[in-house]
């Protein structure tokens, strides 16, 4: 099997071929101390403050469109991570701006007044920098959106947002034309093709690039650690909690990033994006919303979702919302010839443990999206708004029966944070389906959630104010569901 040890990449345009203990370098040590590079910062080195943000492009493999650049965080990944892309740091920027002049994100910054220690600014202009690639910058809140993911701590967010709406876009060329041009993005589709086998002897890394190669080496190396974005991987990484041996990575696998929709069927691989599966829900409002609060630009333009899946963290986002979408997971078995599908409601077991059997892997997810007479609803509770972790997190579906609005034909409650697996309150499900909505079975449906759940005290919130939230979530839920008359849903 033709194969390369290297992995391939343009750095500001030039062509990078990292091997052997270089592979795991972060990249932001890569950048700044074997590059010199040091305009990209790094503060948190948790993914969470956006110093360290860099562009980079990915064209998908098995996909000929164009891909675009989008901001992600460097401190968390490994250069190995960045095969096949195109990066951009803020060096970079010099060759977007108009010649012997500032970027115009960093003549508007100096301008508005944008930095005072500076420290955070590199990272502010690459994220309105990615932003820019897609249109101009108009509105105060779409500019505040892209930016949630930045953090500044002496200038105040003001004159950053005064300084991006004035940003005078027409002055500034797009990435591509200077980073992902013709003869590169045929460069980084070429190298796409070759499966990469490389690392040291104590440490290899490993990626397929065809379904036959996955197979040989998921059956011979089944514990092999799976590799996604590496977003919650990187993080444990760089805080000391987790070091692998072997790495498999599935960056080149074409199938894992395909979407298909069709009619109110999704159906998406193991690889697509936070931010692509958002696209994909665009046309189902409720839906949407949900990503506001779930991470940041950076992290949404690199994670998975099934990675946030198949972390299996009590408090990841995205199962309560894909248990109430009673969303199906395909999973790739490197004995089987045919995928093996499970509901998600199956697939948790217990902390931290799944379905997932030796050397199996996620390798889609779909679902079926809300019609518009079914309800569906899903909230995070954090300490703060912006790019935090939950607390707890519901997804609340509910469709009415044809014959009686109040009387479900289906019902599912998922709670995230209230126990050792996201879940179901499948018995408060059931009674309710039996019983049909109004004011006396909703009271007790509030009831009986409180024994379904067993949430703990940690420093996000205590055992009591977890069922506090979990109740209020699906009083709120339940009262804006159709109820039966006589009884009505103001007396819940
Ligand atoms: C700053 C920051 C903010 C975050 N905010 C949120 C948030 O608001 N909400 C939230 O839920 N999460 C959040 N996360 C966590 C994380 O970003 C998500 O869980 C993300 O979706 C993980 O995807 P990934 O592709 O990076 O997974 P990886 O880190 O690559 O993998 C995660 C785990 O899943 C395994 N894995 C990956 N792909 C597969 C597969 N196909 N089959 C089987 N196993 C697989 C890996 O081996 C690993 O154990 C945040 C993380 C950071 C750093
Ligand atoms: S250094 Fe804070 S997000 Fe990377
Ligand atoms: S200018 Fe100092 S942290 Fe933002």
């Amino acid at each position: 099997m033709p194969h390369r040890d290297y992995v391939f990449f343009y750095l500001n345009g030039e062509a990078i071929h990292a091997s052997g203990e270089e592979l795991f370098l972060n990249l932001t040590d890569f950048l700044r101390l074997r590059k010199g590079l040091s305009g990209t910062k790094v503060v948190c080195a948790e993914g969470d403050c956006g110093a360290c943000t860099v562009l980079r492009a990915f064209p998908k493999p098995g996909d000929r469109r164009q891909p675009s650049f989008e901001a992600i965080n460097a401190c968390i990944v490994r250069v190995a991570q960045m095969d096949a892309s195109s990066l951009v740091t803020i060096e970079g920027l010099r060759r977007l701006a108009p010649v012997s002049e500032l970027h115009p994100i960093q003549e508007a910054m100096v301008r508005c007044h944008g930095a005072q220690c500076g420290f955070c600014t590199p990272g502010f202009v690459m994220s309105l920098a990615a932003a820019l690639e897609k249109g101009p910058l108009l509105e105060a809140q779409s500019v505040k959106n892209k930016l949630t993911g930045n953090l500044c701590r002496c200038t105040g967010y003001q004159p950053i947002i005064d300084a991006a709406l004035s940003v005078d876009a027409s002055k500034a060329s797009r990435a591509a034309s200077v980073y992902l041009t013709s003869p590169m993005l045929a460069m980084l589709r070429k190298v796409q093709k070759l499966g990469v086998y490389g690392g040291t002897k104590e440490v290899r890394f490993e990626a397929p690039a065809t379904q036959a190669e996955l197979r040989r080496l998921r059956k011979k190396f089944p514990k092999a650690t799976l590799l996604a974005a590496g977003t919650d991987l990187g993080v444990a990484a760089n805080k000391g909690r987790f070091a692998a041996r072997h790495f498999l990575s599935l960056h080149l696998l074409a199938p894992l990033y395909k979407i298909k929709a069709s009619g109110r069927a999704l159906h998406f691989g193991a690889r697509v994006t936070l931010s692509e599966f958002r696209q994909a829900l665009e046309g189902t409002p409720s839906l949407g919303e949900f990503f506001n609060v779930f991470a940041s630009p950076q992290i949404k333009n690199f994670a998975t979702v099934a990675g946030n899946v198949a972390n299996a963290s009590p408090i990841a986002d995205a199962p309560p919302f894909l248990l109430a979408l009673d969303a199906e997971l395909e999973i790739f078995s490197p004995r089987k010839a045919s995928l093996r599908k499970i509901p998600i409601k199956d697939f948790y077991l217990a902390y931290k443990e799944t379905d997932l059997r030796e050397g199996e892997l996620i390798w889609a997810i779909s679902l079926k999206l809300p019609t518009p007479s079914e309800r569906f609803s899903f909230a995070k509770i954090s300490q703060r708004r912006d790019l935090d972790i939950s607390c707890v997190n519901v997804g609340f579906f509910f469709r009415p029966s044809a014959k009686n609005a109040s009387r479900p034909s289906a019902l599912r409650l998922a709670v995230g944070g209230v126990g050792p697996t996201p879940l179901r309150l499948l018995q408060t499900e059931a009674f309710l389906m039996k019983e049909g909505l109004n004011a006396r079975t909703c009271k007790e449906a509030l009831s009986r959630a409180q024994a379904e759940i067993k949430p703990l005290s940690d420093l996000r919130g205590s055992s009591a104010y977890r069922r506090l939230v979990t109740q209020n979530l699906l009083e709120k839920f339940l009262r804006s569901l159709p109820q039966e008359e006589s009884l009505g849903a103001g007396q819940l």
